[in-house]
């Protein structure tokens, strides 16, 4: 049986997943690759770092190079994060001839098609499974099976720390700041949450989604997006009281060949499967022309569900696939698809004011909406000191550009303190 030698640069949550498993699965492993697999090197930031993981000084180097010049090593795992250091070291790797796995969606949605282009000229291969929602197969799911379809839309709960967060705001009562503590702690959040927290990192794998399903280059920069910082215990409040869970969706739609792309907190009806996505789980929801919708769901996050797409890929390269399809689509720009402007892009929507508690003034907020032609399907209101009250709305499908054009006259209103939320709702019709 072959031997095969492979370095893995990083050993945090996820590399240490990646050795476990290469350890504990040993046997099926060297089964289904027909390969012995010896973690050569190791590349960490400090050798004298004390690790969870009992691991022979022998392994561990700090140094690129030690890698790089072995000419024995055959696959290089990046699982160090971040992007110039990432990215440097997998393009050195390549033209040292390795084959290439990585979980880093800031790389590769950033600089996913120059990096392919050097694995093509290269011939090597280069995989990514574990960079779009942790443990979930997507994108062989997208690239494999779904190849038969034209997808019409997707989705889905991409980030984990985010889907924690929100759990435990809405089931336990738990603080964002507690709820976030906790995420990164059990490993799930970026060694920056800001990334998870304000949705980049949900912005980063839907390009790379949108672009291996539509077939097109999708610039993450053009990606509408918001994140959770701003969603309170009051919105989750009412969110439930008219039958809705708050969750960070991202959203891709193909309609007339333009694109339809956000991430962003979304009230989903609580009876829909994916309002009971918990924790650092994920979820997406394909729809194809051929069949129909499909929802996927496992764990997005995470040492050992993200070490298991990532030790999958090694497999893959050992099993000695061919290019992997995969990169084809992010490659190909020439089929271009324009990406909507959000104020073209229709929702019903939450909407949630500080108002004075003075008669007519719930009235004006209607007709100001009516004038716009949004329309309304419920109101709540409740008083919340004995001078305001909160007035919270549930309109019908509208433009983004007449809900926009209503809350600026609303906010010019002399009884309207403070437009405190606006959330999205989608109703996966
Ligand atoms: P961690 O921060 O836990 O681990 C990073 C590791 O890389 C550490 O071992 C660190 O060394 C080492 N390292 C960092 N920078 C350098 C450098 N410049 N040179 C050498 N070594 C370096 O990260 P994660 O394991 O959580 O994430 C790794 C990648 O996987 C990221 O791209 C992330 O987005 C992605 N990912 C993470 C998931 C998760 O659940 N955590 C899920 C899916 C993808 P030292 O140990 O000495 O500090
Ligand atoms: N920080 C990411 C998340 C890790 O929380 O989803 C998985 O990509």
């Amino acid at each position: 049986m072959e031997k095969v030698k492979i370095a893995i640069l990083g050993f945090g949550n996820v590399g240490t997943g990646v050795w476990k498993i290469l350890q504990e699965n040993k046997k099926e492993i060297m089964k289904r690759s027909n390969c012995q697999i010896e973690v050569a090197k190791i590349l960490v930031n400090d050798i004298n770092k004390k690790r969870d993981i009992d691991i022979s000084k022998e392994i561990l180097t700090d140094n690129i190079d030690d890698i790089i010049n072995d000419e024995s090593i055959k696959i290089v795992v990046e699982l160090v994060g971040g992007r110039d250091e990432a990215k440097q070291y997998m393009i050195r790797a390549m033209k040292a001839k390795k084959h290439i796995v990585t979980a880093n969606k800031l790389v590769i949605a950033n600089w996913g098609e120059e990096l392919f282009k050097i694995a093509d000229e290269e011939n090597v291969l280069f995989y990514y499974e574990a960079s779009v929602a942790g443990g979930i197969p997507i994108i062989r799911e997208i690239n494999e099976s779904l190849t038969a379809n034209r997808i019409e839309q997707i989705i889905g709960i991409i980030n984990g720390t985010t889907n924690y967060i929100l759990s435990k705001m809405t089931l336990e009562g738990l603080s964002f700041e507690q709820a976030l503590k906790e995420a990164q702690e059990k490993g799930y959040a970026e060694a920056d949450p800001t990334s998870d927290v304000e949705g980049y990192d949900a912005v980063y794998k839907l390009a790379i989604m949108a672009s291996l399903s539509f077939g097109t280059k999708v610039d993450h920069d053009r990606i509408y997006r918001e994140g959770i910082s701003k969603i309170s215990a009051v919105d989750i409040e009412y969110a439930k009281k008219f039958g809705y869970t708050i969750k960070l969706l991202a959203i891709a739609k193909e309609e007339n060949n333009k694109l339809e792309l956000r991430v962003h907190p979304t009230l989903i009806p609580s009876s829909h499967p994916m309002a009971n996505v918990n924790d650092a789980f994920n979820a997406i929801l394909i729809k194809g022309n051929a069949v129909g919708e499909l929802m996927l769901y496992g764990q997005g996050a995470g040492d050992m569900p993200t070490g298991s797409a990532v030790v999958g890929d090694i497999i893959s390269i050992l099993r000695n696939n061919v290019k992997p399809s995969e990169l084809k689509a992010l490659n190909d720009d020439a089929d271009f698809k324009e990406v909507k402007k959000s104020e073209e892009n229709e929702s019903e929507f939450y909407i949630r004011l500080n108002v004075n508690d003075r008669a007519g003034v719930l009235g004006d907020t209607a007709k100001i909406f009516g004038g716009n032609n949004v329309s309304i399907t419920s109101i709540t209101q409740d008083v919340v000191h004995k001078e305001h009250v909160l007035l919270a709305f549930i309109t019908h499908k509208s433009a983004e550009k007449n809900i926009n054009n209503s809350l600026k006259k609303i906010k010019e209103l002399e009884n309207v303190n403070e437009i405190e939320s606006i959330i999205r709702i989608e109703s996966f019709n």
